[in-house]
């Protein structure tokens, strides 16, 4: 089938907080179109509970924000960006107030700020109590202008590449037709990749397809062995039930075994506001041994009010509030790592731009601070909306179109089976033993992870397809980084190590072998010496 063939100006993948942020940010004349896996909206952000991180209160300032960041991300953090990015906060409040996001109010009128792990200050922005990313995404696609045309249940599975130079992307629009974008820049703001775990906070869109496709393009990618797990996933009827966000801590809630003793007491000077990598280690090894943990509410005030989402969601699951005692399972949260990217979302590749949690700025180092990443999404969205509001068309677009179809059908596992084994070998605690075995196992892929995808693939087995090329990734990073760092724990290598504190592992020019590099930017050393993991 010929695929159809559209022109504009911008092209972006992805509409959460930084899709939605960058479309509004361009002047009313630029040409834009916005594709989105299902509907507008719909993923991470709109997901997004604790809130926005900005040091805009009384007694915190931008310097204490970016000492907790560069410690929570256990100093590999590219100091620069962090700067750069956390003093946008002023301009990004600024601009969601006024783009009519209602952030909660205390009873005299002043910002409710909340707390979350590792984090020297309250300084969260929060709405709806608990639904921030919900309030932020409705306001942003009611405001969406006439010159962004928006194409629902696009799957988007490649970039067009010409003389090394991005020039759109291709995909299927709804009615399952083969399309091709050429625009002069394209956004990848796609999101993460927590699905390819079984418990997860993740949307289900959330199957890393910007990271696959920016990966055979040959992006370079960075850090893909910093994948987040959050301690408090509710558990219930088996299965991970959604988020219970690390601000119910910041009110007094406590992580607890079975016999109601804390598990963070002795574990952390900040106990149960730790760095989220020490809260899930804790979670992960009491459960192992046996014991369960729940996440006590008995001394969080006004539970129901304060957290209405999550109250209604615990109900839902027969739970009963009054119990005061919610199960929990970590799980996959959050991709520290991702398309090599500037604060400006410039990557490696001239007209291929990336923002978002598709984008590895280096703003997190091993483990993300709580709510930063809302931030991080706007701001660069604003400043990329603004470098792109001064460049005028310059991509030739392509004559003729080339459609890649593959002759050989693929075989592709079912996807209950990647996460399965993703759980078992790629868990939190990582072992060479466990990676090399899921290695194994996803060498029989191989062979596709770098082909082009093709037209006849059904929209599952693309997805599967790009986690596929993803957990290659993130494994065999974790393989190469013979320590243990924020998110990154090895059982073999318990502690982190100076050497590996100025390396990092990427990916270029489509290889199926990562390269280690000396970082981007200059690192301290570390304050704490002890081991990561008992
Ligand atoms: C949470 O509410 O616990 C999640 C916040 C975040 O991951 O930034």
């Amino acid at each position: 089938m010929e695929p159809k063939v559209m022109e504009t100006e911008v092209v972006i993948i992805g509409s959460g907080i930084a899709g939605l942020l960058t479309a509004l940010e361009l002047p009313a004349e630029k040409k834009v179109v916005l594709v989105t896996k299902s509907a507008l909206g719909a993923g991470n952000s709109s997901k997004a509970q604790g809130g926005i991180a900005a040091a805009l209160g009384r007694n915190d300032s931008v310097e204490l924000h970016i000492e907790d960041t560069v410690e929570a991300g256990r100093y590999v953090n590219a100091r620069n960006i962090v700067t750069n990015i956390l003093k946008q906060a002023p301009q990004v409040m600024e601009k969601l107030i006024s783009l009519g996001v209602a952030f909660d109010k205390n009873r005299g009128g002043e910002f409710d700020l909340a707390k979350e792990g590792a984090h020297s200050s309250r300084r969260i922005y929060h709405a709806g109590g608990d639904a921030t990313g919900w309030h932020i995404i409705e306001q942003l696609k009611k405001r969406i202008t006439k010159n962004v045309e928006v194409l629902e249940l696009f799957n988007a599975y490649d970039l067009v590449m010409k003389e090394g130079r991005c020039t759109g992307v291709r995909g299927k629009n709804k009615e399952g037709e083969p399309v091709v974008i050429f625009a002069d820049a394209t956004i990848v703001a796609a999101g993460g990749c927590g699905q390819l775990y079984s418990i997860t906070s993740n949307a289900e869109e959330s199957t890393g397809d910007g990271l696959a496709m920016a990966y055979r393009a040959g992006a370079k990618l960075v850090d893909m062995e910093y994948m987040q797990f959050h301690p408090t996933m509710l558990f219930a009827r088996g299965r991970g039930a959604g988020l219970l966000s690390e601000a119910i801590r910041g009110e007094g809630g406590i992580l607890v075994d079975e016999f109601n003793h804390s598990i963070m007491k002795d574990r952390h000077p900040l106990k149960d506001l730790a760095p989220r990598s020490v809260t899930s280690l804790a979670v992960y090894e009491n459960l192992k041994s046996g014991r369960e943990v729940f996440l006590s509410i008995k001394n969080v005030p006004d539970f129901p009010e304060r957290f209405p989402t999550i109250a209604g969601r615990v109900l839902a699951e027969g739970i009963n509030l009054a119990g005061n005692l919610l199960p929990v399972r970590p799980g996959a949260h959050f991709m520290m790592g991702g398309i090599a990217a500037n604060e400006w979302g410039e990557t490696s590749i001239k007209g291929l731009y990336a923002i978002g949690e598709a984008a590895c700025t280096g703003l997190h180092g091993a483990n993300r601070l709580a709510s930063n990443s809302l931030l991080e999404a706007a701001a660069s969205a604003l400043l990329l909306g603004s470098r792109l509001k001064h460049e005028g068309l310059s991509v030739e677009k392509a004559s003729q179109v080339h459609w890649p179809l593959s002759s050989v059908p693929p075989i592709l596992p079912e996807l209950g089976e990647l996460k399965g084994r993703m759980d078992e070998w790629a868990g939190i605690v990582k072992t060479k033993e466990n990676l090399l075995q899921m290695r194994e196992w996803l060498v029989n892929f191989q062979p596709y992870l770098l082909r082009s995808a093709s037209f006849e693939l059904t929209e599952e087995q693309l997805t599967i397809k790009n986690m596929l090329t993803v957990a290659w990734m993130v494994i065999n990073s974790a393989l190469e980084r013979t320590e243990s760092r924020g998110a990154h724990i090895r059982a073999d290598y318990p502690t982190e190590s100076e050497k590996w504190s100025s390396l990092s592992i990427n990916w270029e020019g489509g290889s199926l072998k990562p390269s280690i590099e000396k970082k981007r930017s200059g690192h301290e050393r570390n304050r704490y010496d002890e081991p990561v993991i008992n």
